[in-house]
């Protein structure tokens, strides 16, 4: 039984394996959830039949229940709110594998307490970083969700505090190796634990929620594999490792993506960060020049090339199904069309293209930031949907802006730039963008669903 476990669990871990690779084209991503999925119901089977720890009736209805909630959640959730479903999911990830830590050390007590200093290490671990993921999902959660302030979160000796429960964790440790059986210590590690969850997640910003999230899915990953080390389970030493290298690979494409080091998302941040609104101009007052439907229409009857940037408005809006019927209208009209996708377009990553996948664009038309750059300066007509910070040129000269360096599509080279959204507010970074007043910018203002069907209404009729 033992030899075909281990051949289970090593296909699993295989499955798994691919059905990352698939993940990384939308293609194959859907694909690829299925091969993860099978991978990990092959793992609960095989342990189910392994292991004698609860009986297969308990296992059965936990099966059952736990995927009729997730089956619910999948369904119901909309796809906005999926980083707070992930965030919670992590989080339960976490805390099963503080709480699994803790049965096996009672487990081991029952023996006779002949614990390996190796086996008390890896528990303590397992207890701490499940606990800090469990408490600071349910903060990125509740951040995301709105029941939690949204704001950085600032206090008094914020860094010194946290220095000083890291190092009594530390000192707690070397107590329980020392001394196995002082089950009060290890309590005090899980309770400190869980209040680092809490103040590490507190200050950051509700808008760089999905950099935190990410890394946390990485620290749950973590807490599971060194759960898999306690338990002496090669299955769940694999699959952390995947989930906690995924995750923290991620979480770097982000912050590279907004030109930000990891320690200034976890430390805080921009201050202002998440405030859509109080746009604040810094010198002389400019105009921008503004486009009705009915002109834009007609101006994009003389175009032949067109590139469409969705940005975070475009989800708020739900305008994903207006753009691709405007996609459909103008290539009817002959003009090739094409998506310019930033990878941190949105809040989320995937946000932009999970959303028109959706409304079904088809894939070849979206561009990476690096395949379409280039290509601007052939572009007739640059269409910005709600996007921001993703256009502002400011991260190109402006060493002083928070975005200097951050990569930016390039939609001012376009011949003519069309930005759709509701005022000249700014957007997540909390600045204004200067590209809203160039000379080649018009201003197409309004919510982005109702303004593009009015677009289309205006093209269908010419
Ligand atoms: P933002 O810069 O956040 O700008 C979004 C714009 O959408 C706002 O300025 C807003 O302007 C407009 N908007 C809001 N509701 C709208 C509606 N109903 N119709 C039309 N427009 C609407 O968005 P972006 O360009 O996508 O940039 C994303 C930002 O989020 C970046 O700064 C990025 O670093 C950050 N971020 C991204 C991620 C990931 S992974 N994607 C994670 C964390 C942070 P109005 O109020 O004038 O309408």
């Amino acid at each position: 039984m033992q030899v075909v476990a281990y051949l289970v669990y090593l296909l699993a871990s295989v499955l798994f394996i691919f059905g990352i690779k698939k993940l990384g084209s939308p293609k194959t991503a859907r694909q690829g959830n299925q091969l993860s999925a099978l991978g990990m119901l092959l793992a609960v089977v095989v342990t189910l039949l392994d292991q004698h720890i609860v009986s297969y009736e308990y296992i059965i209805l936990g099966i059952i229940i736990g995927s009729l909630i997730g089956g619910i959640l999948a369904v119901k959730v909309p796809m906005t709110g999926m980083p707070q479903m992930v965030g919670l999911l992590n989080g339960f990830g976490g805390g099963a594998s503080a709480l699994v830590a803790f049965a096996e050390y009672f487990k081991e007590a029952d023996m006779g307490l002949t614990f390996e200093m190796s086996t008390l290490i890896t528990i303590v671990l397992s207890i701490l970083i499940g606990s800090v993921t469990f408490t600071g999902s349910l903060i990125a959660f509740g951040k995301l969700q709105g029941i939690v302030t949204g704001k950085v979160v600032k206090y008094p000796l914020q860094n010194p505090i946290n220095i000083i429960l890291i190092l009594a964790v530390v000192a707690a440790t070397v107590i329980v190796v020392m001394e196995p059986s002082n089950i009060n210590v290890l309590y005090g590690i899980g309770a400190v634990s869980l209040l680092l969850g809490v103040l590490l997640v507190l200050p950051i910003g509700g808008a760089d929620m999905p950099v935190a999230v990410s890394l946390l899915n990485s620290y749950s990953g973590l807490a599971a594999s060194m759960t898999g080390f306690v338990l002496s389970n090669n299955m769940l030493i694999i699959a952390g490792a995947l989930v906690g290298a995924s995750g923290i690979i991620l979480t770097m494409i982000m912050c590279k993506g907004m030109n930000r080091s990891l320690m200034n998302v976890v430390l805080g941040g921009w201050e202002d960060a998440g405030s859509d609104s109080g746009a604040a101009l810094d010198g002389p007052q400019k105009t921008a020049k503004s486009i009705d439907a009915e002109e834009l229409a007609m101006l994009l009857d003389s175009v032949q090339s067109v590139v469409i940037v969705p940005g975070y408005g475009m989800a708020v809006a739900q305008a994903q199904h207006a753009v691709r019927d405007l996609t459909n209208i103008l290539e009817k009209k002959n003009i090739n069309v094409r998506f310019a996708i930033h990878p941190v377009a949105g809040r989320m990553p995937g946000h932009m293209n999970v959303l028109l996948a959706e409304a079904q664009v088809s894939y070849d038309k979206l561009f990476a930031l690096e395949d379409i750059n280039d290509d601007f300066p052939n572009v007739d007509l640059a269409i910005v949907v709600g996007a921001n910070d993703v256009v502002n040129p400011a991260a190109r000269h402006d060493e002083k802006s928070p975005i200097y360096g951050m990569p930016i599509l390039n939609v001012d080279y376009a011949k003519t730039v069309i930005v759709n959204k509701r005022s000249l507010n700014v957007g997540y970074a909390g600045i204004q963008n200067e590209l809203f007043f160039y000379d080649n910018t018009l201003m197409f203002f309004g919510s982005a669903k109702e303004a593009i069907n009015s677009l289309n209404n205006e093209l269908k009729a010419l």
